[in-house]
């Protein structure tokens, strides 16, 4: 699969790396294409791994990993163009500045609101509640993590699924995009227990069941 990763900080480069691994190609959309990071990036990517501008990275990719800062969420979108029929994998977590609560919650989700910027796009909400940590190595002892993803669109949902599981991780449906409403303030809870209540960034949701 083609993959368009953008945003290349903690999140894109360890997804990228991973999918990369797993025979991916990538194509990280960047503001900064060719400076050094960047390309050292691409080089643990993979034998297909490319960087480029943002907007030619989406270009011809099966799938979009938005990877970006929540406040600078609207304006990156902005600039992709039309993105009517794409599917988007929507990572973000609309923390507040202190990263002490999340700015939305009840009645709209990061997820709906990216998905109302970018009409027509198949957003799916996935690979928001572990840490990059967690991300580059999902195994633990025996266990795989959990990763919960949410979306509209079936066939959006089945492409992303597989993906969170090239990663490593269990993947669970976690139903319709509204569902963001849940997976955003869980992420908020992993970032309160691993950074204010002394459990790290190696630590994971993991759902069980009999
Ligand atoms: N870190 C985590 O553990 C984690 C876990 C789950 C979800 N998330 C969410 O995933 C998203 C990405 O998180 P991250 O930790 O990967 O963030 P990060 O390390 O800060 O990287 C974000 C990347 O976005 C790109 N970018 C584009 N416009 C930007 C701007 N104006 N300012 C800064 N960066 C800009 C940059 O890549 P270029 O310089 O190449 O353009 C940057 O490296 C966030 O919404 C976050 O809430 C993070």
């Amino acid at each position: 699969m083609k993959i368009a990763i953008l945003g290349t900080g903690g999140v894109g480069s360890a997804l990228g790396s991973r999918w990369g691994a797993a025979g991916h190609a990538i194509a990280y959309g960047s503001r900064t294409p060719h400076n050094e990071k960047v390309q050292q990036l691409v080089a643990k990517s993979g034998k297909q791994a490319s960087a480029s501008s943002p907007r030619e990275a989406i270009s011809d990719a099966d799938v979009i990993l938005f990877a970006v800062p929540w406040p600078v969420a609207r304006e990156t979108l902005a600039q992709l163009g039309d993105l009517a029929g794409r599917t988007l994998i929507d990572c973000t977590n609309p923390l507040l500045s202190d990263m002490s609560g999340i700015e939305l919650g009840h009645v709209i989700s990061a997820g709906e609101q990216i998905a109302q910027w970018a009409p027509g796009a198949n957003v799916v909400k996935a690979f928001n509640t572990a840490s990059t940590k967690v991300m580059v190595n999902p195994q633990f002892g025996e266990h795989r993590a959990t990763m919960f993803y949410c979306g509209d669109d079936a066939a959006a949902k089945l492409m992303v699924r597989r993906l969170i599981e090239d990663v490593g991780f269990e993947a669970i449906d976690a139903g319709s995009l509204t569902s963001s409403r849940y997976l955003e303030p869980l992420a908020m809870l992993y970032i309160h227990l691993a950074f204010r209540q002394g459990f790290g960034s190696n630590c994971a949701f993991k759902i069980m069941r009999r």
